[in-house]
């Protein structure tokens, strides 16, 4: 029916009060055309300005809200997941409401050594899940290897060896009785320098934690499920939790972000791991917009399970489930360790009165046995066979360890050492007479043989006393974190900390090594103002930068290593510093010091950490990582991205602006001009390289004035995603097609074997950022080359359509930019030898 005709009509039939004055405006808007549809134009298009100011101040203060998405997208068995589903779907439909509440949380189960273990349903051969800790290896136990951490795998940039980690991983968690591992972690990515847990994801960018968080997704999927986390903007320890006061509660802090950000910085690791396949993700303990993450309908029922059409199920963080029937709505699936909020079979009551929608508590029993089904748990070891509840109590030793996983884990550990200074030949040591070692942290703990607590993840274990206890309680900074007992630090703190069968440290593999050279070793493993033998060749000191879950570090360097470091250098023109750090680590105290001559930024590298180091300073293998994050000149030049946000305030309800959008890490300082000590992607060989030869093939189509309309995907409806061709596992199939490839050439011009980081930046045309900060180059490709001295290697950068797109929050859709992308190719973000260009 045509509306307008009878309005039409009545205009038509003689004047209506008013009419002469209508007339008359008729006849100026006649007369004056040219200026009238402009402004009518203009007054149309307002409350779209209005809108897209809104967008855009979001990050700048006022009121976060985060919108509600329902109902919670079903899982259909997209891609290859249909044939796990019909066997889920076939189980569900027997099921009672019960049956179906009950696998829907974590239950005490006690006789294993499972963080957590969910519900069953024996009817069925279901047994539940084991789910445990974490993304660098199994926690907690024995007969299990220690891993290089996220950190020190984001800095070898080497995909290939993310994949082989974890493969061997997962088996181990697999010969455990795990079904579960909870990890890698994409999230926190890393925004503020001083993140606690920054040290637990591979660096502080999205594309990096994409590729190799991918990677690690598809090698630990082929024994247990992935749970990646931590979903979604949850980039600081300090108020990460709620904390109860006698009267009050204070909330966790809430990450305060606009949608341009959301999608292609914190949401676009996620991405990449459900694509590649993830079966599980963990929500996260803060708040996104005001709304905590475990119940937040926009990031799970609308980006997670609509836009990236997630298949698998969503577990709460522990302890991370706030409310019952709007978590459940929100798209939580399972709730642990437990759940008060679901544990009296509320959902079945919530179901039969009709407070919840039954399709909703199907598809959570669904999307569980489905997961557990297309990962083959159906066919694992008993929940947890293999981790006893207490190791200090005689037990069956399970040895999970495979002799094939030597030879990757140490090349794990020597691929994430980077060396950012090498000077007047330091390094590599050619067999030197007289060697000085410095640092608490060249020798492993003295002791190890525990009477309690096993793991370094305790807080006794590494002499945090009650007052530190007490702080962490509350949320705020450790002021003196336990740098000295640690020994060797090969892993940080906290549930990502994993417990090595052995550790090799510095000072043992030196050793060695001064055996086969007969070199004399003078060693001061506890002295701040060590004697120098005045002979020695060279003198290294080993240091380490600690950090842990549930606390932010207080600062980027601790005093009494820069002491020593100061120290040494003052008595010796030679002197080499190791940092095994678990994040940023500033050297501003003594990097200018001519007498410090080479220093290595060693990570956290695993159970072969002094094996490893051996191995790059005598010239063994070139080193070849690079950092994954920026070091600046001092603390102050991080900006507002320097520590947690604080509540300064004492509200009930922390807040957390993320006003700089997109822009963190190498980004912020591209955006506010500041040059760092050390850039993104930086790291030193024994060689040197040459780029050439540049040849940019990129034929992508501007899609960002395009008329047609977004993708539809499933917000706001139970099976939209089904229907839609476009989209599979991942969401929009397309941004993963390749749009183009960049290519160079490398030559090693230097007289050793090295392995060169070719690195590709994008500096996407501006367009359509809708937000007010600056638009930075960004990483869009890496690629590692081993090269023999004096030949050359063809590196080639595929581009995919999501690395050309940026994300359009009017349109909700991702676009490609018209106009022209620069292309840069080289050793860091500041260091791009190669540059060019394509348009759209
Ligand atoms: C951590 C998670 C971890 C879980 C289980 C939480 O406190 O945030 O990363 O997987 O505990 O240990």
């Amino acid at each position: 029916m045509d509306n307008t005709r009878p309005a039409t009509n009545a205009l038509e039939k003689g004047p209506a009060p008013g009419g002469l004055r209508q007339s008359k405006f008729a006849l100026f808007c006649k007369r004056h055309k040219f200026i009238v549809i402009p402004i009518a134009i203009m007054i149309l298009l307002l409350p779209l300005l209005g809108l897209l100011a809104l967008r855009t101040h979001h990050a700048h203060g006022m009121n976060y809200t985060s919108p509600v998405v329902y109902p919670s997208p079903q899982g259909y068995g997209a891609g290859n997941w249909s044939a796990a589903y019909e066997r889920a779907a076939a189980v569900v439909a027997n099921m009672s409401l019960e049956e179906m509440n009950n696998v829907t949380l974590g239950v005490i189960d006690g006789s294993n050594g499972c963080v957590g273990v969910s519900g069953s349903a024996p009817r069925y051969g279901y047994p539940g899940l084991c789910l445990h800790d974490a993304g660098n290896g199994v926690r907690n136990t024995d007969g299990v290897n220690g891993y290089a951490s996220g950190l020190h795998i984001g800095a070898s940039w080497n995909a290939t060896l993310a994949y082989e980690r974890a493969q061997f991983m997962g088996a181990e968690f697999r010969r455990k009785g795990v079904n579960v591992a909870l990890g890698p972690v994409v999230g926190p990515i890393g925004r503020i320098a001083e993140g606690g847990r920054n040290w637990e994801a591979f660096g502080a960018d999205p594309y990096l934690d994409g590729i190799l968080g991918a990677q690690s997704v598809i090698g630990l999927q082929e024994s247990v499920i992935a749970s990646v986390k931590h979903f979604v903007a949850y980039e600081q320890e300090t108020n990460r939790n709620p904390i109860s006061t006698n009267s009050d509660t204070i909330l966790s802090t809430s990450a305060n972000l606009d949608d341009q950000t959301m999608h292609e910085l914190y949401l676009w690791p996620f991405q990449d791991l459900i694509y590649a396949g993830a079966g599980c993700v963990m929500c996260s303990y803060n708040r996104v917009n005001s709304t905590y993450a475990c119940e937040n309908s926009k990031s799970i029922n609308g980006l997670l399970k609509g836009e990236l059409n997630f298949q698998g199920f969503v577990v709460s963080d522990w302890v991370g489930q706030h409310s019952g029937i709007p978590s459940a709505d929100a798209g939580l699936d399972l709730a642990m360790p437990t759940s008060t909020y679901w544990s009296e079979r509320q959902l079945e009551q919530a179901v039969n009165t009709g407070a919840m929608n039954m399709t909703r508590l199907v598809d959570m029993a669904t999307r569980i046995l489905a997961t557990f089904y297309q990962f083959g748990q159906d066919e694992a070891l008993p929940l947890g066979v293999g981790m006893p509840p207490n190791l200090l109590l005689p037990h069956n030793y399970t040895d999970a360890k495979d002799a094939a996983s030597r030879p990757n884990l140490l090349q794990q550990a020597i691929e994430g050492h980077v060396l950012v200074k090498n000077i007047n030949g330091a390094l590599p040591l050619s067999k030197p007479k007289v060697i000085s070692i410095f640092g608490n942290d060249a020798i492993v703990q003295t002791a190890f043989n525990p009477d309690g607590q096993l793991f370094p993840q305790s807080w006794d274990f590494v002499g945090l006393g009650l007052p530190q206890a007490m702080n962490i309680a509350s949320n705020t900074p450790v002021q003196d974190p336990p740098q000295v007992k640690n020994g060797t630090l090969v892993v940080g703190g906290g549930s990502g900390s994993n417990t090595p069968a052995y550790i090799n440290s510095p000072y043992d593999s030196i050793q060695a090594r001064a055996y086969d050279d007969d070199t004399a070793l003078f060693f001061d493993f506890t002295s701040t103002t060590p004697n120098v033998v005045a002979s020695s060749d060279a003198s290294i000191v080993i240091i380490n930068e600690y950090a842990s879950e549930v606390w932010d570090r207080p600062g980027l360097a601790d005093a009494r290593s820069d002491q020593l470091v100061t120290n040494v250098a003052s008595a010796c023109n030679n002197t080499i510093v190791v940092i095994h750090n678990a994040g940023i680590r500033l050297v501003d105290a003594w990097i200018e010091n001519p007498n410090v001559t080479a220093v290595l930024y060693a990570h956290l590298p695993g159970q072969d950490a002094g094996r490893a180091l051996v191995q790059i300073l005598y010239g063994d293998v070139s080193p070849s990582g690079r950092l994954p994050y920026t070091v600046a000149k001092q603390a102050s030049d991080y900006g507002d991205l320097l520590g947690p946000c604080q509540n300064a305030k004492n509200s009930l309800s922390p807040q957390c602006d993320f006003g700089e959008g997109p822009n963190v890490d190498y980004r912020s300082f591209l955006a506010r001009n500041v040059t760092p000590r050390f850039a993104f992607g930086e790291g030193l060989t024994y060689s040197s390289f040459d780029y050439s030869d540049l040849q940019v093939s990129v034929n992508a189509t501007a899609t960002a004035n395009d008329t047609i309309s977004a993708p539809v995907y499933a917000n706001g409806t139970m099976n939209g995603n089904r229907n839609n061709a476009n989209i599979g596992v991942g969401g929009l199939q397309s941004l993963f097609e390749i749009a183009g490839t960049v290519e160079a050439t490398l030559t090693n011009a230097g007289t050793v074997a090295a392995a060169e980081v070719a690195q590709l930046y994008l500096q996407i045309p501006t367009t359509y950022s809708n937000s007010s900060n600056k638009v930075t180059r960004v990483l869009r490709g890496f690629q590692k080359v081993m090269v023999q001295p004096n030949t050359t290697a063809r590196v080639s950068f595929n581009l995919r359509t999501k690395d050309l797109s940026s994300w359009d929050v009017v349109r909700q859709a991702w676009v490609v930019p018209s106009g022209e992308f620069e292309v840069f190719i080289g050793k860091s973000v500041l260091n791009t030898p190669l540059s060019g260009s394509f348009v759209t």
